[in-house]
């Protein structure tokens, strides 16, 4: 009986987070020293030594807490999107922002929108916070339909969460689109909340930043990560631009000191290295292109993608992506991600790509036979 009753039942609504392949783990089953690691969307390119330093000289302030308000690094952020502090959040990453910042807005009984597939860790966190989640799925590969997407909002919709461009099939709402939406939910009452993960990677005129939708309609929350292009995701640091009201119920909710001093003073070191960012961007996108170029070459259905990752559509992806494994490359299964049938494959370095691609080629031979 205790079994049954110690846990809240509401969790048997979904499944744990299934996180890309840590390359220790398949080190320790395969004893191979060498793994490309294509499954989580990291940057795979060095630091500049300017963030190196920030992180030996946060290392040595460790013996004292955090200061919890990140009071430089939110400053930095405000000015850097002319927004005041009061309207940044500083946070253990995305998913430790978007865990406070549920926990901050929901009441019981309260909904969440969901369009899918997307990054699974938004319907872990809603059901976290108690939210009951509206799961709406995309047509094919297609982007949701913004109409499908506000007719699912009923009066209990406490919020909408977007991922823009969208993991994992790298699509991006174009701005008419994503207007449309924001203003239909700020007249229904409805907090559009916009992860901007990938954002500096998308080369598409037709993208709207979400901070200019914060700027023009308000009821917006607009979270971008350092995890991604920034290099820092072992740190865990984000930040959310959002209306006060929320930063001040957010400040209620989340534990006191998330965001370490090293976070802290990396990410600061990191927003000053433009050109280090501009590089990075520039040779993603390349390498992207290349990438994609190879792939739909080799035959593999595969969508042109605004992130650092590509999408491929195979019937066998899960047979593909246990033989990359014995081949010491570890890309992700779409099943992790709620679209069985493909394998999503971050844009990696030059070589590591080319490892990708030399190992997939193999791998496709046994599968085909
Ligand atoms: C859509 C999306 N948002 C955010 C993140 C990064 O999260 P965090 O900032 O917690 O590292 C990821 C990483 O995979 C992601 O795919």
């Amino acid at each position: 009986m205790w079994v049954k009753k110690i846990v809240r039942e509401d969790l048997n609504l979904v499944e744990k987070y299934r996180y890309g392949k840590p390359i220790q783990e398949l080190q320790r089953e395969l004893g191979f020293e060498k793994i490309v690691k294509l499954c989580s969307n990291e940057s795979p390119w060095p630091l500049p030594d300017a963030v190196c330093e920030a992180i030996v000289r946060g290392s040595k302030e460790v013996q004292r807490y955090p200061e919890p308000g990140s009071y430089f690094l939110r400053k930095i952020i405000a000015t850097k999107w002319g927004v005041s502090p009061k309207e940044v959040i500083i946070g253990a990453g995305t998913e430790g922002i978007l865990h406070s910042l549920l926990h901050a807005i929901i009441n019981p009984g309260e909904e969440i929108v969901l369009p899918t597939p997307t990054y699974p860790l938004y319907k872990l966190a809603a059901i976290a916070a108690s939210a009951k989640c509206i799961e709406i799925n995309a047509k094919d590969e297609d982007y949701w339909m913004v109409e499908d997407l506000i007719s699912n909002c009923s009066e209990k919709t406490k919020a909408l969460v977007i991922c823009n461009p969208n993991n994992p099939t790298g699509k991006m709402i174009p701005r008419s689109e994503l207007i449309k939406l924001a203003v239909e939910l700020e007249s229904k009452g409805v907090l559009l909340i916009v992860d901007e993960a990938y954002a500096e990677y998308v080369d598409d005129p037709a993208y709207l930043a979400g901070v200019e939708l914060f700027r023009q309609v308000g009821r917006v929350v607009v979270i971008r990560t350092f995890s991604k292009i920034y290099g820092l995701a072992a740190l865990r640091v984000a930040y959310a631009i959002a209306p006060k009201v929320v930063v001040d119920a957010y400040d209620k909710t989340h534990p006191v000191f998330e965001v370490n001093s090293i976070a802290q003073k990396a990410a600061a070191a990191a927003l000053a290295e433009e050109d280090h960012v501009r590089e990075v961007r520039i040779k993603t996108i390349a390498e992207r292109k290349k990438l994609l170029e190879s792939l739909r070459e080799l035959g593999m259905y595969t969508i042109s993608s605004c992130a650092n990752f590509l999408l491929i559509k195979h019937p066998k992806s899960d047979l593909i992506f246990e033989l990359l494994l014995k081949e010491g490359v570890i890309v992700r299964k779409g099943s992790d991600l709620g679209l069985p049938g493909h394998l999503r494959v971050s844009v990696g370095l030059p070589e590591e790509n080319e490892k990708f691609l030399a190992s997939l080629k193999k791998v496709l031979t046994s599968v085909e036979l």
